[in-house]
Parts: C-alpha cells; structure tokens; sequence
C-alpha cells in the first residue's frame, strides 16, 4: 500500500487560507462526517467518475478488494459532486482516511445555482487516485465491475452500498453519470 498522508500533508496548495474548497465526488457526496461550513452542489470540467481504485482498506479486504471511485482526465466531461466549504484542519483526518492512494489536487470547481445554472467558480481541491498508486485496479468490463462490487465487504460496509449511495445521491442532485447508473443497473442483475 501507498501511504499518501506524509505526501498530502505536504501539498499545500491554498496554504494561509481560512477556508478551502473540496468537491466530493465519491462518498464525501452523501457522507460528509467533518464540520463544514458551507456545501454546495458543483461540478469539475475535464474529468470522469470511474470505479477503477481498488479498496482492502474500506470497501473490501486484502482477499477480495473492492471497488471505490476515482476521476480520470476526460478533456470535454464534466463530473459532478458536492462542494464542501471547509477549514484547513479538517484536512488532517481526511489525509488518514483517504491514505491508500488517494492524493490532495487543485481542481477549478463550478458551483450551481438554484436553477441548476453554472454560477461562480472558484479554486478547490479533490483527492485523487491516480493510475500510478498501487491500489488503482483500472478499467475491467461493467459486469466484471459489478461482480466484484456485489461480492467486496470492508470494515466501512458492504461496496455495493457505496455504489448505491453514490448513484442515489447523484440522482437527487439532478446528476447524469452514465458510468455510475449502467453499474447499477449491472448489480440489479446479480
Ligand atoms: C470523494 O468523495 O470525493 C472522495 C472520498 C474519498 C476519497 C476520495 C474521494
């Protein structure tokens, strides 16, 4: 395993800030368990949701790891989440939680108003899991995904309550993520 919390506690990027911006795009959309002061529904140009990180710490175990979302680059997509307008010690803990592979990056966050229209933007911060950390599993077909989602339990639960949770949420946001429904629909039929 990758231990990224020495390395996330290194990458600054909004150093001297009374409070950051972090878009949640996995479970941090219906799972906030940090204090925060402000969230937002919102959006991030340029990226995918994908189930292609691998989880023996959460979601499945060394025997039999599941599947958890990262993000990779998709130049014309947009993914969205939820903003969470938070103090930078909240960071700490998430670094901890997070440590199996996933990295702090500075991402450009469009905020949504009301009517669902893009309203401002402003600078934030995801965790990434990218394809150079040992747990990243990569791409595998839909039913093989699903497969292996309806058999993984971890200490945080069973992963097929992660992916259920994530495509609800995305719903109630008003949210289309083709990945994320056809795997849903994929686990129906196990
Ligand atoms: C997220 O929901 O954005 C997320 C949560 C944990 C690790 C990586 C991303």
């Amino acid at each position: 395993m990758l231990d990224t919390t020495a390395l996330n506690q290194q990458r600054n990027f909004f150093d001297g800030h009374a409070d950051i911006w972090l878009f949640g795009y996995g479970s941090l959309i219906w799972k906030a368990d940090f204090a925060y002061l402000e969230r937002r529904p919102a959006y991030i140009q340029g990226w995918e949701r994908r189930f292609w990180q691998g989880s023996h710490d959460h979601r499945g175990t060394l025997e039999s790891p599941g599947r958890v979302a990262t993000l990779i680059r998709a130049k014309d997509s947009i993914c969205h989440g939820m903003a969470y307008r938070i103090t930078p010690e909240v960071l700490a803990p998430l670094d901890i939680r997070e440590k199996n592979g996933y990295l702090r990056e500075k991402v450009l966050l469009t905020f949504l108003a009301e009517n669902g229209e893009a309203a401002k933007q402003s600078e934030g911060l995801i965790y990434l899991a990218s394809e150079d950390n040992p747990a990243f599993l990569g791409e595998a077909p839909l039913t093989e995904i699903a497969q292996q989602i309806a058999n993984a339990h971890g200490p945080s639960g069973p992963n097929k309550e992660y992916l259920l949770n994530l495509a609800t949420a995305l719903r109630e946001l008003g949210a289309t993520d083709a990945h994320i429904f056809d795997l849903e629909l994929q686990l129906s039929r196990i």
